[in-house]
């Protein structure tokens, strides 16, 4: 089954701070997004890469010969815009896609093969890990609402990976309804294809703020 992976980069990093955005700084002297595209450009089971980039000139020199990397697009406003443009980018009417945030360069090669492969079963899978803490929804005065059963709440990361047509029918009713979404998966919930849980790993984290970057280096330091 072909796989084509979606790589939304095209986000400008507020939350990090500073003047570069996160996916090109370097994390342990090798930039963000060359760890995160490599993943993908070295998993047997993906056949093309399209990256959606708000600096394209950058973009091109630091992934753009890497194998698989089909095409880099520009990104839109948000980051559903920018994983729009890529999938009408994407080639050869693949039967699955998978979207990754470049921002999330420790992703494990385990988890993205397995997950790659239960996508040949299930329509629509999003890797999440359980979550650890108590969840508390709370309304705008700050009031307690409710405390969902933690034992039904996984947090969700990427890769989230759907047959292309799901997506596609997807991203379009979305459109249509003016709906956004904070990920790709919540858009075909709303479609009513099932989406199911992968279970992921707490390592795969997003590098949003600092500390996470600290986080990373440490984790790499350990490791590798
Ligand atoms: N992204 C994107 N296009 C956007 C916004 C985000 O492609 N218009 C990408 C980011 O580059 C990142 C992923 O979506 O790889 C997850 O987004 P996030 O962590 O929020 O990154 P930023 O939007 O860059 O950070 P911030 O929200 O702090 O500004
Ligand atoms: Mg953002």
């Amino acid at each position: 089954v072909p796989v084509s992976v979606i790589i939304p980069a095209a986000g400008t990093g507020t939350r990090m701070g500073g003047g570069t955005a996160k996916q090109f700084l370097p994390l342990r002297g090798e930039p963000v997004l060359v760890r995160t595209v490599g993943l993908f450009s070295r998993c047997p089971l993906v056949d093309e890469i399209v990256i959606a980039a708000g600096n394209l000139e950058t973009t091109r020199q630091l992934v753009g010969h890497l194998p698989k990397v089909a095409r880099i697009v520009p990104g839109g406003q948000t980051r559903q815009e920018s994983v729009w443009a890529a999938l009408q980018a994407v080639h050869s009417r693949p039967r699955i896609v998978a979207v990754h945030d470049a921002a999330r360069p420790l992703l494990t090669p385990e988890v993205l093969e397995g997950v790659l492969c239960a996508a040949a079963l299930h329509p629509a899978l999003v890797v999440a890990v359980p979550v650890q803490d108590t969840i508390k929804q709370v309304d705008d005065e700050g009031r307690v609402v409710a405390t969902p059963d933690r034992r039904a709440l996984w947090a969700a990361q990427t890769p989230q990976v759907f047959w292309a047509d799901v997506l596609v029918r997807a991203f379009r009713q979305a459109m249509a309804d003016g709906f956004s979404g904070t990920d790709d998966a919540s858009l075909v919930e709303r479609t009513g294809v099932p989406v199911r849980v992968f279970r992921g790993e707490p390592g795969n984290i997003k590098l949003t703020t600092p500390a996470d970057f600290r986080a990373a280096e440490a984790a790499l330091e350990g490791g590798a």
